[in-house]
């Protein structure tokens, strides 16, 4: 195999996993990478591992340098076991002289591995250790995403080894940001944002100002996922910029579920208003979209508009599902609003107004709801819902100030 160069003597020696769709509960329809970097000095080191069952394609890759017995430390830039499955088998073969991590990444490997005799070395913020002609230094990320998280930085080549931040899933024989199409890139990269990071956004916007206020200079960002990024830096700069303030593109997103369809057709009049209003809009039924791909519509998105039938006094279990997921990953800067059809008790409209007002979303409308299937009089009233949402949201998008409605049911 042709070792893949990043910069004079530094290597990615990770692996690629073709296979897998799901990584906990996101559906990573692109597979993924576990990216590891391999830098040869007088200390050589090892940076990051991969999942467990791909320690063979690690050590076949390392070989392809040098003999993996001459590695002397290995840096764990996070303990998640996509990039540190293999460590136990990794740390018997290699032997290292130290393994590097964070306070916090020395107390989460002893949780994993229990394994009291490794020879952890402790870096604190700002630490710099001498390779020999490279120089490396760390800056804690704790809880991006996991209390362990810290980054590493190559003075010498200016390469900031990121962990999980700024990476994406996407399995691809290129290894470069400009190998692959952009778009498709930005879009994994905005869908990574959305499961992973959107809780701790204000730790990012934290994050992003130190980086800058260190005037750090970056060649390259290498991530544990994905590509390398060399040539597109500035255009994931700006793009967690924005994220890390939710920042949503004007657009309306109708989320809905539906037994018999009558939330169905009162989605689409809905659509319509908004339409009316100018405003671009998507309908998304969760029974053909999955979980994932919606938060990365949510993200981007400025008003969320739910649609539920009621299904044994709740919601149905995928809505359900959803705003739980939703609710975990805590995006704001929204407005929201409920609707849906219901029988004879009617609860769904309420309990998912319930979840937007926790999530602090700016609530427009008290919610419609419609008994049974909606005849003509009630398409023009969710109609004139849209008009409303379209209206309102001209408005906050104009930085008026937009207050929740009291009334809600
Ligand atoms: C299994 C089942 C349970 C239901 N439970 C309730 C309920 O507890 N309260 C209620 O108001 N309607 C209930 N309904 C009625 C539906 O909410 C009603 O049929 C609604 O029009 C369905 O909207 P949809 O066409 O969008 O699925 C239930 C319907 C089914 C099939
Ligand atoms: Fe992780
Ligand atoms: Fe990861």
């Amino acid at each position: 195999m042709k070792p893949i160069e990043l910069a004079k003597n530094v290597y990615w020696v990770g692996a690629i996993d073709w296979l897998t769709r799901d990584f906990h509960g996101y559906s990573t329809n692109r597979g993924t990478t576990y990216n590891a970097y391999l830098i040869i000095d007088e200390k050589v080191t090892l940076i990051d591992t991969v999942k467990k069952p791909y320690r063979n394609e690690l050590m076949h890759h390392i070989r392809s340098i040098i003999d993996p017995a001459k590695i002397d430390y290995i840096v764990v830039n996070h303990v998640e076991m996509d990039h540190s499955g293999s460590l136990p088998e990794v740390v018997k073969e290699i032997n290292p002289e130290k393994i590097i991590c964070s306070k916090m990444g020395q107390k989460a490997l002893l949780k994993h591995f229990h394994q009291e005799d490794w020879p952890y070395h402790v870096v604190s913020p700002g630490e710099e250790l001498s390779l020999g002609e490279k120089t490396l230094s760390f800056l804690e990320t704790r809880m991006l995403h996991w209390p362990d998280s810290m980054f590493t930085y190559v003075k010498e080549d200016q390469i900031l080894f990121s962990s999980d931040a700024f990476g994406e899933h996407l399995a691809t024989s290129e290894r470069f940001d400009d190998e692959v199409n952009l778009d498709v890139l930005m879009h994994e990269s905005t869908k990574y944002y959305a499961n992973i990071l959107t809780l701790y956004s204000p730790l990012v916007k934290k994050l992003l100002a130190k980086v800058a206020e260190m005037d750090l200079p970056i060649k390259m960002i290498a991530p544990d996922h994905g590509v390398v990024w060399r040539s597109h830096i500035d255009k994931i700069l700006e793009a967690y910029g924005r994220w890390c303030v939710h920042e949503g593109k004007g657009n309306a997103l109708i989320i809905y579920d539906t037994m018999w369809d009558s939330t169905r057709l009162m989605a689409k009049g809905i659509a319509e208003g908004l339409q009316e209003q100018g405003i671009p809009y998507k309908m998304i039924n969760l029974q053909v979209n999955h979980r994932s791909d919606v938060m990365t519509d949510v993200l981007e998105a400025s008003a969320i508009i739910l649609g539920c039938p009621t299904l044994n006094n709740g919601m149905l279990p995928r809505m359900a599902g959803f705003l739980m997921y939703m609710r975990g990953l805590r995006p704001t800067n929204k407005i929201g609003v409920a609707f849906g059809s219901y029988g004879w008790s009617g609860e769904a409209v309420k309990l998912m107004n319930k979840a937007m007002t926790e999530m602090k979303f700016t609530i427009c409308h008290p919610g419609l709801k419609v008994q049974y299937v909606p005849e003509e009089t009630d398409l023009t009233e969710c109609i004139q819902l849209g008009n409303t949402i379209g209206k309102t949201l001209q408005d906050f998008l104009a930085g008026k100030e937009i207050n929740s409605v009291e009334d809600i049911i």
